[in-house]
């Protein structure tokens, strides 16, 4: 989780650098620096922001044609100037910048110091880099070599860039775990975490795989694995464009990224979707029907806001396809020791598709029989890559740290694929069917009439910008909407909220229940609902703050609430990609209203590629 950037070319290396990491910066923000090559090695690198670095930059050489630069998420280290990257190594001859975590770090480092090495800072990273240039020393070899023989010797993960004093032309890249992406330019090479630095340069990227190792010159890519062996490097042209990774004129990424919604569904369904012919086309699914209408079990693998869509996936899929499905947290999946029984279908759900504990997850589930669906956004990415089959959400990138559009993508996503198994085993009829195509159809539309009243969250997010803490309750398919309101409102507002079914607030939580607790019910017209209307009234009768989110024309639930939003109608199963668009927008409003940087909240990165 930080964002890396390289460039060796004809071009002046410090612009290309700085304005790659402003784009990665939702990766991780806690320091930033830069290595410069020319006549010598300039390390520049301080606590903060990019902002803060391009700042105390004017006025210094900044003049390179190759260089590197990394903005941290701190796993070793607090963040500080002296833990910042890029770090140089005791000979004073090597920069590296690193993304992910050296779990053998401890051990290595003992070693060194055993030799007489001294390390600047506390960071993982030091210890690896100090470690290839004592290789390289004691074995007298190329750097090249002393890398590979060093990372056969690494546990954990990394993206790492390398530039040498006495080679000026060079990058030396290397990864596991931590993504890296190569952008091909004429004469030039441009490197990163993901593609949104190098865009705007070239569409011709290579998406390097872990266990291999690039040499980057001007004019020349060479690919090899830890064996030596060369790879021919597979090039890809990249789908998106620069005004997607653009703010368009909203405020944040994030707001940009709420309201790009109907589109970014739209996008999803489209080429997908034909109501007029009764048909989902979904080449992944339907590849591997067979493997899906006859699994025993499906398991759904995800983290944060992708295991909130997950578990919407539960009760759609155990209800439209009679398949048993089980929900695991990706953390705890991959350390216990799981049941995995072969031609389970494990479905991955992730937005970036490089979440370390996602990934590492699957990986143990492959090796146990099971079949690989991936659901991500991240066209190319590393979870992309390691499922047999599966099916892009096409939200484009998502930039701010809280994830919006990517989670009512895989929603769109996760129903179509329902809704394909039950249409392919039978287990759903005609009618039911049609009318799930032709509400999944009308979203788009939905959404847009949600996002014309967003001034009415607004309201309700002043009213309660300042509480300490907010319940969310649901029952059935807006229980982990309810889950999902709640995470948005802690990771953008800092507000203590917790998720939780309505029914079982009673045996418990209703002891927070206070005049000035809110407490956000998704109330949407469904099977549910009088239930849902009675855990309201048990609110109201010890004077608790209720915020509805209600489906249109509810006359019931406002004379309980003292706050309402109204969604239109939808069938309980599609519900999800409504009612939790206000939720989206209340986490929003309650954080600009604080003041904060709702991109970047604090402590967060926006993909967890470290564990
Ligand atoms: C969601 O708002 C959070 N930023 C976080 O929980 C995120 O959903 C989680 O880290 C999973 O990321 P992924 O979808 O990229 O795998
Ligand atoms: N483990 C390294 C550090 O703490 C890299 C963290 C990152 O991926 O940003 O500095």
């Amino acid at each position: 989780m930080c964002g890396i950037v390289g460039y060796t070319g004809p071009r002046e290396a410090y612009p290309v650098i700085l304005k790659g990491l402003k784009r990665l910066e939702y990766r991780g923000y806690d320091s930033a620096g830069v290595a410069l090559l020319n006549n010598g090695l300039k390390v520049y690198k301080k606590k903060g922001k990019v902002a803060d670095l391009e700042e105390s930059l004017i006025g210094q050489d900044v003049h390179a044609n190759i260089g590197i630069g990394h903005t941290r998420w701190a796993t070793h280290g607090e963040p500080n100037d002296r833990n910042a990257h890029p770090h140089l190594s005791a000979s004073g001859r090597l920069a590296m910048i690193h993304n992910g975590i050296i779990e053998n770090y401890a051990l290595i480092k003992k070693e060194l110091l055993s030799k007489g090495y001294t390390f600047k800072s506390d960071t993982d990273t030091e210890v690896l880099l100090n470690f290839i240039d004592e290789i390289q020393h004691h074995n007298e070899c190329s750097l090249e070599e002393a890398v590979r023989v060093a990372l056969k010797r690494v546990v954990g993960a990394y993206c790492i860039l390398l530039i040498d004093k006495e080679d000026p032309h060079t990058i030396i890249a290397a990864r596991k775990g931590s993504p890296l992406v190569i952008g091909i330019g004429k004469g030039e090479h441009f490197l990163a975490s993901d593609a949104t630095p190098i865009i705007e340069y070239t569409k011709e990227v290579v998406y390097v795989n872990d266990y291999e190792l690039a040499i980057v010159r001007p004019d020349e890519l060479i690919l090899k694995n830890l064996g030596n062996e060369k790879i021919t490097p597979y090039v890809t042209k990249l789908d998106m464009d620069l005004a997607a990774i653009e703010k368009g004129g909203y405020e944040h990424f994030m707001l940009k990224e709420i309201f790009e919604q109907p589109k970014t569904i739209y996008d999803c369904l489209r080429g997908r979707l034909d109501v007029a012919n009764g048909t989902i086309t979904m080449a992944g699914v339907e590849n591997y029907m067979e493997q899906l209408k006859n699994a025993p079990r499906i398991i759904i693998i995800a983290c944060g806001t992708s295991w909130h869509a997950g578990l919407v996936a539960e009760y759609v899929i155990e209800d439209l396809c009679r398949i048993p499905v089980e929900v695991e947290y990706a953390s705890e999946f991959r350390y216990r020791n799981p049941v995995v029984n072969k031609g389970d279908v494990i479905i991955a759900i992730s937005q970036s598709g490089e979440t370390a504990d996602t990934l590492v997850a699957i990986e143990k589930a492959k090796e146990q029989g099971a079949i690989i669906f991936g659901v991500v956004n991240a066209v190319g990415s590393s979870i992309a890559r390691a499922s047999h089959a599966g099916a892009y959400t096409h939200s484009g990138p998502e930039i701010g740290v809280a994830s919006t559009k990517a989670f009512t993508g895989q929603l769109a996503v996760l129903n179509m694929i329902a809704l394909k198994i039950a249409k392919a085993k039978g287990t759903i009829s005609d009618e039911r069917y049609k009318n799930l195509l032709g509400e999944l159809e009308a979203v788009p539309e939905k959404v847009e009439t949600i996002l014309e009243n967003a001034a009415a969250v607004k309201a309700i997010a002043e009213k309660y910008k300042d509480s300490s803490d907010a319940l969310f309750l649901g029952r059935g398919y807006n229980f982990p909407v309810a889950l999902e309101g709640a995470l948005k409102l802690k990771e953008i507002s800092y507000i203590h909220a917790e998720g939780y079914p309505a029914a079982e607030m009673k045996h418990g939580p209703i002891a927070l229940v206070t005049e000035i607790l809110p407490v956000v019910f998704v109330a949407t017209k469904d099977s549910y609902h009088e239930k849902v209307v009675s855990n309201m009234q048990e609110i109201k009768a010890r004077k608790g703050r209720v915020i509805s989110i209600i489906t249109e024309g509810d006359t019931i639930s406002p004379t309980l609430s003292d706050d309402i939003f109204a969604v239109p109608p939808a069938d309980e199963v599609i519900a999800p990609m409504l009612s939790v668009i206000p939720l989206q927008l209340l986490s929003y409003y309650v954080g600009t209203a604080k003041g904060y940087n709702v991109d970047m909240p604090r402590n967060l990165a926006k993909s967890v590629t470290v564990e």
